[in-house]
């Protein structure tokens, strides 16, 4: 099994790429405090998928959220990441397939999907490159 460096150092604030891993799309966002906040006001027992941000992100690196491009319903790709304001209703990644919507979190949050998006196995090799896998 092979491993993919991201250079993330150009990510701002508020923006997602779409990279590839084990070709598969794969999204990293750098999150903004505000959409920090967002994630950590939802009560995860409401959740389908209940996770917290922390448990989707590496220590002190809350940030740097890092998850499959690949829809958990029928693994469309969703919109979210390079695409603009087209993040859904819950401000994370939009499906356009069949609807389902991820908050800021990648977490499902309406339509039919049935899990969050999937964080891949992934380390910081530095402050600037990510290495998934
Ligand atoms: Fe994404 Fe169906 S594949 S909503």
């Amino acid at each position: 099994a092979s491993s993919t460096e991201i250079d993330i150092s150009a990510i701002k604030p508020g923006q997602a790429i779409k990279a590839e891993f084990r070709k598969q799309p794969v999204f990293v966002r750098n999150l903004t405090p505000k959409e920090i906040e967002e994630a950590n006001a939802v009560d995860v027992s409401s959740l389908r998928d209940p996770q917290t941000l922390e448990e989707r992100t590496k220590e002190g690196k809350t940030n740097w959220l890092i998850t499959m491009g690949v829809c958990t319903h029928l693994g469309c790709v969703p919109l979210g990441a390079g695409e603009g304001e087209a993040k859904g209703e819950f401000g994370g990644y939009f499906c356009p397939c069949h609807g389902s919507a991820y908050d800021t979190a990648a977490r499902i949050r309406k339509g039919p999907a049935p899990k969050n998006l999937e964080v891949p196995e992934y380390e910081f090799a530095s402050d600037t490159v990510v290495k998934i896998g």
